[in-house]
């Protein structure tokens, strides 16, 4: 048997809208793959979102991506895989990009077959494009590669790891709210003010140059985004209180991973990120929101973990 693990990552950051990622240290998922010789991949669901994911081998992108990995690679027979699902799925975390790159990597260690990362992130995109229904790369590479990423371009695909010094710490609160990606991708402008362009750029280049440098209140100073985020506040309206709980309790900046619902802090240190998951945890309670956090941090993609 062999076994991947692949992380779920935090998408846009701020003003990187669909081009950066970076890989959380949990949650995680996991994979585990068998050789079996009758064709085609066989699975099943496990851990506490097991339940939520599909089982038919079409529709389950860690099955499907093992099946591309089959494909590519002309390996005979087939699979049987164990998706141990602990990312909860539609959470703006990276879910299904996980265990798509989970069951890929999975796959191609069952098969002993070494996988160009190039063909492994197009797998990816893929089977991304099966589950929300738009290919994109800022959860995927992230998931495969680990780290701080740029998606400079998706087909065919071309990332960048950045540098991100510094020890932080990630505060992440994910509201059990639904915000479905396609949604909230409906509501983005074809047009956006030139303005509101070049502050996206100041933006991203700070946020660059303050991970370079590991300063944690710059990055905080650098994550607002005038692309997305005004034209997605109708969808999520909690988003503002939660900012302020989370400033409230020593938190420099909070942010909303992709197109939400989840939403991070980066902290000095796990102590502080701990006060503002709960502050954050509470804030919601009150507006009669249930919701669950990690204390997390930058972390390492299935081919480095
Ligand atoms: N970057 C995407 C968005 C989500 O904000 O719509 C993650 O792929």
């Amino acid at each position: 048997m062999a076994t991947a693990v692949a992380p779920g990552s935090l998408s846009n950051l701020g003003p990187g809208f669909d081009v950066l990622g970076l890989a959380l240290r949990e949650p995680l998922d996991r994979v585990d793959a068998t050789r079996r010789p009758n064709p085609g991949v066989g699975v099943t669901v496990a851990g506490p979102f097991g339940e939520r994911v599909p089982t038919d081998p079409d529709r389950n992108v860690a099955a499907w991506a093992a099946a591309q990995v089959m494909a590519t690679t002309g390996a005979d027979g087939g699979l049987d895989l164990v998706v141990h699902k602990h990312i909860p799925p539609g959470s703006g975390l990276g879910s299904s990009a996980a265990s798509a790159v989970a069951g890929a990597v999975a796959a191609a260690r069952a098969l002993e077959e070494q996988v160009h990362p190039t063909v492994l992130l197009s797998i990816g995109r893929d089977a991304e494009a099966l589950a929300a229904g738009s290919a994109h790369l800022d959860n995927v590479a992230p998931a495969l590669l680990g780290g701080f990423v740029a998606v400079l371009r998706t087909k065919p695909p071309e990332i960048r790891s950045l540098t991100l010094k510094g020890d932080w710490s990630l505060a992440v609160i994910l509201p059990h709210l639904e915000v479905r990606t396609a949604d909230a991708r409906k509501v983005l402008p074809r047009r956006v003010p030139m303005q509101d362009a070049v502050q996206n750029l100041r933006d991203l280049a700070g946020l660059l140059d303050a991970a370079a440098r590991g300063d944690l209140e710059a990055f905080a100073r650098h994550l607002g985004d005038q692309l997305a985020q005004p034209y997605r506040a109708p969808l999520v309206p909690w988003l503002d209180g939660a900012r302020q709980a989370a400033i409230a309790a020593g938190a420099p900046a909070l942010s909303i991973s992709g197109s939400g619902p989840a939403v991070f802090a980066p902290c000095v240190d796990k102590e502080r990120a701990r006060q503002v998951c709960d502050a954050v945890v509470d804030w919601l309670d009150d507006q009669g929101i249930g919701a669950q956090s990690w204390v997390t941090a930058p972390g390492p993609g299935a081919l480095n973990a």
